[in-house]
């Protein structure tokens, strides 16, 4: 079977990351072009990774006819444009999180993906990460009973540039959303309100933009059940993700601060090496992610995370923002508590 022809837009923290497993591990890929206008970027990356063709305007991306799909990692508030133009030029995406940074524009995303038929896959990992896996399964065997409660903790090992902070949306929607999608998909269950809290303890700079360097989300599900939700930029000694989850008969903890299960010890005491960030702590996901992506569009399937499933997640995300922007005030996610949303 031929290979699919992939472009990638936006070569920076992660968009490299997908690139180099694009050309070199996700089975059925051909990484044909990379764009990035920043001066320089595409071309280097292109010649390092073997690329054949590379440009500073993503538009030759989208508008190439041998290109079939294009992986969007360019910042949160181009991906709602990028989608569009994508779509409207019949290539399947893949995009990463957040969808867009407006619902009106996950709207028009929504829309538009429809009615172009494209497979539209975002980039919410952690459901292809090995260990959230197997607590997928474990929960669905009934191993911890009925899920209760559920605690994210997801601490960054440092704060990005402001370049990257003024578009990110901030940090419920940058960070914290990716503990509403696995909350939802773990207790299988809906978000149904949210409290959301934060201050700046460590990063002054961010304030200007009105993000957090530390927030907390305390959030309602359908069910009854409960959780809260940590997110900060304040890990300097690594990437710190974990989460547990609390059932009526037992309870589950994903994952670890250990990079490699070896401890050494000496005159200084003991010490082990810390995960020192994403790309190493979910460096499989996002090759089995990319993988998926492949297999979906040839078999012409529903995506593992679609676009409706990622506008849920922003929504949550917004009303976090909106409650910290109003003191902490528990708002109900749906405009009113009867109101529930529907995956
Ligand atoms: N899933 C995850 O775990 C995860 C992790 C990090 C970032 N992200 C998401 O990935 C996206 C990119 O984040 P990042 O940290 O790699 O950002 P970054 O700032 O490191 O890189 C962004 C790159 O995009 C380029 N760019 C800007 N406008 C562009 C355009 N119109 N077309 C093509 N390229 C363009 C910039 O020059 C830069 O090289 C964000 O939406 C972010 O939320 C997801």
């Amino acid at each position: 079977m031929n290979e699919l022809n992939i472009a990638v837009l936006g070569l920076g923290r992660l968009g490299c990351a997908h690139a180099r497993n694009l050309s070199q591990s996700v089975k059925g890929a051909n990484l044909k072009m990379v764009a990035d206008p920043l001066e320089g970027k595409a071309e280097s990356i292109a010649k390092e990774l073997n690329v054949p063709k590379w440009s500073e305007n993503p538009l030759d991306a989208i508008q190439d006819e041998a290109i079939d799909a294009i992986v969007i990692v360019t910042p949160t508030n181009t991906h709602g444009e990028m989608i569009i133009k994508a779509a409207e030029h019949g290539k399947h995406v893949f995009v990463e999180k957040p969808l867009t940074d407006t619902l009106e524009e996950a709207d028009k995303v929504i829309k538009v993906i429809e009615e172009k038929q494209i497979i539209c896959q975002v980039g919410f990992m952690r459901r292809f990460d090995p260990a959230y896996f197997d607590a997928k399964q474990r929960i669905l065997a009934g191993e911890i009973g009925k899920p209760i409660y559920f605690k994210g903790i997801t601490r960054d090992q440092g704060c990005p540039p402001a370049s990257f902070i003024k578009h990110s949306g901030g940090a419920f929607l940058d960070i914290s959303i990716h503990d509403y999608d696995i909350a939802r998909y773990l207790m299988d269950d809906e978000i149904v309100s949210v409290a959301g809290h934060g201050r700046v303890l460590n990063y002054p700079y961010i304030a200007e933009y009105g993000d957090v360097d530390q927030a907390i989300s305390y959030v309602e599900f359908k069910s009854g059940a409960v959780g809260d939700i940590e997110a900060s930029r304040n890990s300097p000694y690594g990437h710190d993700i974990r989460t547990e989850i609390i059932g009526t008969e037992g309870s589950l903890f994903i994952g670890t601060l250990r990079n490699q299960d070896v401890t050494v010890m000496n005159d200084n005491g003991s010490t082990y090496e810390v995960i020192p960030d994403f790309q190493t702590r979910f460096g499989d996901a996002y090759r089995i992610e990319l993988e998926e992506f492949i297999k979906t569009i040839r078999a012409n399937e529903k995506p593992r995370v679609t676009a409706l499933d990622s506008k849920i997640n922003m929504q949550i995300a917004l009303i976090a923002t909106d409650s910290f922007n109003q003191q902490g005030e528990k708002l109900h996610v749906g405009g009113n508590k009867d109101e529930q949303v529907k995956l």
